[in-house]
Order: C-alpha cells, then sequence, then structure tokens
C-alpha cells in the first residue's frame, strides 16, 4: 500500500516535520516522522484482529522534543554507553559528551534521535538519511547513515542500516521503540513472557558500563533461555538488578554461522495473544524493562507510563566497545561499509 505523508509540527528550530504512514494487507500500520526516525505508533492485531498501539510515545512534537527517553527512536552515532565519554583510537583520544552521569549515552547531547532525517518513501517503506559531520558530539569523520524501514505482508518491520565514513570513528545504530503488547502503555510488562537466545551476558558497573566480564547467564536472573515472564525475577536481590533497577544490560547472543539475521529474542502476552520476535545481524542485544519511567511522562492518550510500561529490545554491538578490545569491534573506517538488519515479526499465539 502506497505511504502517506502528514504534518506533524515544527522543531524548534523551526524545521517542518512529517509523519509517514506505512500500512500492509494485513491490517499493521505504521507511523514514523523524520524528526529522530521515531516510530510513533505501531498497530497490531490481537488474537482476536484487533488492532491496538504496542508503542509508547508522544502526541505533539514539543513533547518528543522536550523529555522524551528516546521512546521509538533511532539512535546513533553509538548505541548505549561509552565509559566516561571518552576513547582512543589510532592513538588519538576522543572526547564525547557526558549526557548521562559521566558517561556519553546514545550518541551525545544531540543524537540521531534529535535530528531532522532526509526521508525518501518508497512502496513498502522508508528510506532515511542523515549526514552526520566530522566533530559532531566529539565523533571523528563525515558519517553518511542510511536506515530503510519496511514493512512486509508477513507483519515484519525490516530495519536496514548502512553507513560509510570519510575518517576512522565508533559506529553502533540501533533502534530504540518502547513495546507494550497488551496495547496502549496502560499497565507494567512484567507478565509479558520474555525469551532471550543467549547464554551469555555482560555485566555492569554502578554506571551501567561494562566491566568487561562475559559472563553465563546460567544460575542467575539473566537466564531467559527458556520463556519466563519479565517480573518473574526482576525484583530479586541481585547487584546486576539493583544496579539496572532492573535489566538495563546486554546479552551476548548466540550465533551459530551464517551472514544473516538469526532469532535473538521472543516476547509474548497472553492477554492479548501478540507475540514478537526479534532477528539480528548483530551480536547484542540490550534489554531494557523500562526502569527509568516513573509516572512523571503523560503519552499518546494522556496515557501515564509508569516504571517499566514498556520493554525495548535493542539490537546492536556491546556498550562501551571502544575502550574494550576483547569485544567485537565497532569501529567503521573509510572504505569500508557499515551494515545491519534487524526484523521485528509480530504474530499471535494460537
Ligand atoms: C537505554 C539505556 C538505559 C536508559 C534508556 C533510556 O536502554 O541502556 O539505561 O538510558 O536507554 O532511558
Amino acid at each position: 500500500m502506497p505511504v502517506t505523508r502528514e504534518p506533524f509540527g515544527t522543531t524548534r528550530e523551526g524545521k517542518a516535520v512529517s509523519v509517514y504512514t506505512l500500512k500492509n494487507g494485513r491490517g499493521i500500520e505504521v507511523r514514523v516522522i523524520d524528526y529522530g526516525g521515531i516510530i510513533v505508533s505501531l498497530r497490531a492485531p490481537d488474537r482476536a484482529g484487533r488492532l491496538a498501539d504496542i508503542v509508547l510515545g508522544f502526541d505533539s512534537l514539543a513533547d518528543y522534543e522536550r523529555s522524551s527517553p528516546y521512546f521509538g527512536s533511532l539512535i546513533g552515532r553509538y548505541g548505549n554507553r561509552i565509559a566516561g565519554g571518552r576513547f582512543t583510537l589510532d592513538s588519538k583520544t576522543y572526547t564525547l559528551a557526558r549526557n548521562n552521569g559521566p558517561n556519553h549515552l546514545h550518541g551525545g547531547l544531540k543524537g540521531f534521535d534529535k535530528v531532522v532525517w532526509d526521508v525518501t518513501p518508497f512502496e513498502r517503506g522508508l528510506v532515511l538519511r542523515y549526514t552526520s559531520p566530522d566533530g559532531e558530539e566529539g565523533y571523528p569523520g563525515t558519517l553518511r547513515a542510511t536506515v530503510t524501514y519496511t514493512l512486509t505482508d508477513q507483519n515484519e518491520l525490516i530495519f536496514d542500516y548502512e553507513a560509510s565514513t570519510d575518517r576512522a570513528t565508533p559506529v553502533n545504530l540501533t533502534q530504540h521503540s518502547y513495546f507494550n503488547l497488551a496495547g496502549d502503555g496502560r499497565r507494567d510488562v512484567l507478565a509479558h513472557v520474555v525469551t532471550l537466545y543467549a547464554d551469555r551476558f555482560t555485566p555492569v558497573d554502578s554506571t551501567l558500563i561494562p566491566t568487561g566480564e562475559i559472563a553465563s547467564v546460567g544460575g542467575t536472573p539473566f537466564d531467559f533461555r527458556t520463556p519466563t515472564a519479565i517480573g518473574a525475577r526482576i525484583n530479586q536481590d541481585d547487584a546486576q538488578l539493583r544496579r539496572g533497577r532492573g535489566y538495563d544490560h546486554n546479552f551476548v547472543l548466540d550465533k551459530s554461522g551464517g551472514a544473516g539475521p538469526t532469532l535473538a529474542a521472543r516476547v509474548e502476552e497472553s492477554s492479548s495473544g501478540r507475540v514478537m520476535e526479534i532477528y539480528t545481524t548483530e551480536p547484542g542485544l540490550q534489554f531494557y524493562s523500562g526502569n527509568f519511567l516513573d509516572g512523571t511522562l503523560r503519552g499518546k492518550g494522556g496515557v501515564v507510563y509508569g516504571q517499566r510500561f514498556g520493554f525495548c529490545m535493542e539490537t546492536q554491538h556491546f556498550p562501551d566497545s571502544p575502550n574494550h578490545s576483547a569485544f567485537p569491534s565497532t569501529i567503521l573506517r573509510p572504505g569500508e561499509q557499515y551494515r545491519s538488519r534487524t526484523i521485528y515479526r509480530f504474530g499471535v499465539a494460537p
């Protein structure tokens, strides 16, 4: 179905923002704005075919600009944290914006979530382009990023990330949608049942920077290898859960051969029957249980978002990789092409 476009307000800097609506032949409807590439709504059927909006967000652009905890946004240049906002690359030390306590988070003060992307619609989706100038938020090199959102008739929302640079730079692009599969973000997600295809995770320090250890999930509340409710163990007396105030950790995905996307996670919500599967080419998945939501944000339709009213599944390389040589590299060099694919597949349980 053709993509439609309507106005969605004007940024504080006076730029006109549009909202694009994608629909497939099976009732799924995704609305995306060019500001931050934000998915502002995603309507998906429950087991009775009833549509509801399964992502958190706001009604107005002003709310997204003022106080959004990355609802629905594209994240770059670097998803998650870089310790002390500092890294050394080819013997040169770079200093980035510190926008999260002592650390750099999600690309800095004005990351890819807060810029207006250049959007070109096509039949089943959108191509979003942004050129990040050399030195932006402290990063080296001009980075040309292209992200393609495709909605298929198989109820998949596909994200294809590409980037190239003229100087070596870290790159770690992701998508920060908050889901609540029960619909309309009206209650917490603790009863959602999660499976993560990960034997290991990266424990963090008190500022949520990986310690460098790659730990087994076995015998810990991080073991989601069999389907387990988010809330089943979230309040256990566990040092890692205390640091994240719940789940806010990178899982090391099981990768067995092949370069294509592999199943990383499955989430099921029993009252609606909605199921979501996440496939990715990335080595990591940040599972965030919405711990920092605290009832101060009023979202779409005036709904107040309390703690853990949404969860995120951010496919990515590991946090703080530029400072951990043992982690898979996030450095992109001139002449190389950054490519990454993630698929969210929506369905219902029988
Ligand atoms: C990411 C981080 C969290 C938090 C959210 C936004 O998922 O890992 O700690 O900062 O973004 O609130």
